[in-house]
């Protein structure tokens, strides 16, 4: 009973968000004007030659049954040869239409020994970031991505928190020689990842199965990146740097969700792996509990906002199954009815909109520094790419703050524990001739990122922006500020006499909007382009709207928003705080249905 009870709990607190894929456009998103839209790579998966890492040592260690630790006993190599073939790949980002790469530094290379500095390894990342910006690039920098000198590692690497200086010390060379040139810095790659797979499954260096040392680990990584965030605040650059960490969520559901256990547990997980870090940077608290496997708790208030923006990367999520066993109380399943990726990931867009509005709790701008497929059949990356970059849109319509969006990953590559068969590029890469070839599925992804965004139509104002002051005059001789209305949600109509459009499109503001709306508190004006009183008088009486309508003289209302000689037939929609929040254009049926649940949504609020 009692446990009904609880179930009953979950499912209603949890529900299972489902979109109906058959009704959605998905290729009809307009992503902001200065959105950042970039590829991402790691340093030991492309580069080649990383023979001084940890990762190294494991690609050429076996377990203890013999076998090789990486699948079909891969080795990086030579990887994608990405050292020397950089110029060339940046070549492959402009074909795209990116702007922004993420790419990763290899402390192996920097400080192959502990004080030893590789000058020309700087050097060469300094190159790297020059060819980016004289290409139109900019470089994101990640400091640690899953890899490290194996001196480090034998000093005990993060399982021991006096290691973190030297991570710091580390962080602190490349800064000094990049900073003047890199904007935007990531930290630490997805402890989570890292601490899971090296200390949990056992299957990234250095192979332990420990909880309680997992837990130590996390703590340490999280700690080090504060320590790593706060230093680097402090140095030359340091103010004007981007500087965040990068997180990686996924979500842990119940496989059966009548079960209690497969609740609990899922919810035990998605605390361990996705909460805890977020409670951390928020609250300074941390708590890493797993029943019968670990329980630690730490605090620590200067962790609280040490971020500048936080790095999301999303793939998809485990289904949790519970089982009655102190030594392994669950296992994580797949359901026959999910579209399976290559990696045990199934697609599942909604969880990357869900992932969105977690992470906004850390209320940080976001980037999502990674999100890719792995499909070397390469007939699922389309739908992929549209599905999930929709439900990215749609978490900006609702509001969150999400800045940027980088494609995991530009070129195939060595894909950690999975070696070389997942195919995570959007270019395929024969590694025998090191030749790139986009993938077809791929065009979906540069066909979005060249596509006009919602302000690029004649817009130029951007969806985040505070809308202009406006001093309007209605058809009945009333005279207000647009900033009269501040405390309420505003619908800006731009329209004239003579637009067919428009004609087209009241009927629906009047009925959809106006008449829904208007006893919520919801401002709708029409204003009308150039025209004189007369003329918009009897306009108003022959299209029958009763929402008020304002004059605009030489358009200068409609020039402060768009283009003076762009076209009429567009909706602005306002917060209460007088930001621009929505903008429609022409007569779009989805994208008018899209204002009106963002209206509905903001009046909710
Ligand atoms: C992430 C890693 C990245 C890549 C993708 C597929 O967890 O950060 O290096 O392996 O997964």
């Amino acid at each position: 009973m009692l446990w009904g009870l609880v179930t009953a709990y979950y499912i209603l607190s949890y529900p299972e968000i489902r979109w109906d894929w058959k009704t959605i456009k998905a290729d009809k998103v307009y992503f902001p004007n200065n959105f950042m839209w970039g590829t991402a790579t790691a340093a030991h998966q492309v580069e080649g030659n990383n023979t001084n890492n940890n990762w190294y040592n494991w690609e050429h260690q076996k377990d203890s049954n013999g076998s090789p630790r990486i699948h079909n006993k891969d080795k990086s190599g030579i990887a994608a040869d990405h050292w020397n073939l950089y110029n060339n790949d940046i070549g492959l980002m402009n074909d795209l239409g990116v702007k922004y790469y993420r790419f990763s530094v290899e402390w192996s290379k920097i400080e192959p020994e502990k004080g030893v500095i590789n000058k020309d390894a700087l050097d060469h990342y300094r190159n790297v970031c020059t060819a980016l910006i004289d290409s139109g690039l900019t470089p994101v920098v990640t400091l640690h991505h899953f890899t490290h000198p194996m001196w480090f590692e034998n000093l005990g690497g993060f399982e021991k928190a006096e290691n973190i200086k030297y991570f710091i010390q580390f962080s602190e060379i490349v800064f000094n020689r990049l900073s003047d040139i890199v904007p935007i810095w990531c930290t630490i790659n997805e402890p989570a990842v890292y601490v899971s797979q090296g200390y949990f499954n056992g299957v990234f260096p250095p192979g332990k199965r420990d909880p309680t040392l997992a837990g130590y680990v996390m703590k340490n990584l999280l700690n080090a990146h504060v320590r790593v965030y706060r230093h680097l605040k402090t140095l030359p650059n340091g103010d004007a740097a981007q500087i965040g960490l990068v997180k990686n969520i996924t979500q842990f559901d119940p496989l059966r969700r009548w079960h209690v256990l497969d609740w609990y547990l899922s919810q035990r997980l998605n605390d361990v792996f996705n909460n805890n870090t977020i409670n951390l940077l928020t609250t300074g608290q941390f708590d890493f509990y797993l029943p019968t496997m670990a329980d630690i708790y730490f605090k620590n208030d200067n962790a609280i906002n040490a971020l500048d923006f936080i790095g999301l990367n999303y793939y998809s999520r485990m289904h949790v199954k519970g089982h009655l066993s102190p030594t392994a109380p669950f296992t994580f399943e797949l359901r026959p009815q999910d579209t399976q990726t290559d990696m045990p990931y199934a697609i599942y867009p909604e969880g990357f909109y869900r992932a969105v509005k977690n992470i906004s709790k850390l209320n940080v701008p976001i980037i999502i520094t990674e999100n890719g497929i792995a499909d070397d059949k390469d007939d699922r990356r389309k739908l992929f790419i549209e599905r999930y970059l929709y439900a990215l849109y749609k978490s900006i319509l609702d509001g969150y703050d999400v800045r940027g969006y980088f494609y995991w990953s530009l070129i195939d590559n060595f894909e950690w524990a999975e070696g070389y068969m997942m195919k995570f590029g959007l270019y395929e890469v024969d590694f025998i001739t090191q030749e790139r070839k986009l993938r077809p599925g791929s065009h979906a992804f540069s066909k979005i990122v060249n596509q006009p965004g919602a302000d690029k139509r004649g817009y130029i104002v951007s969806i985040g922006e505070k809308a202009p002051e406006l001093l309007l005059e209605y058809t009945d001789g009333r005279k207000i500020h647009l900033s009269d209305f501040r405390g309420k949600i505003v619908v800006l109509q731009f329209t004239a006499s003579w637009c067919s459009v428009c004609i087209q499109e009241m009927p629906h503001l009047e009925k959809d909007v106006w008449q829904r709306f208007k006893d919520d508190g919801l401002i709708l004006i029409g204003i009308d382009r150039d025209e004189p009183l007369e003329v918009v008088q009897k306009f108003q009486k022959k299209v029958g709207t009763t929402y008020p309508i304002a004059l605009d003289p030489g358009a200068k209302h409609f020039s402060k928003f768009a283009h003076k000689n762009s076209g009429v037939t567009r909706n602005i929609v306002i917060d209460k705080n007088g930001k621009i929040v929505f903008l429609t254009r022409l007569f779009d049926k989805e994208e008018f249905q899209n204002m009106i649940d963002k209206i509905e949504f903001l009046i909710k609020q």
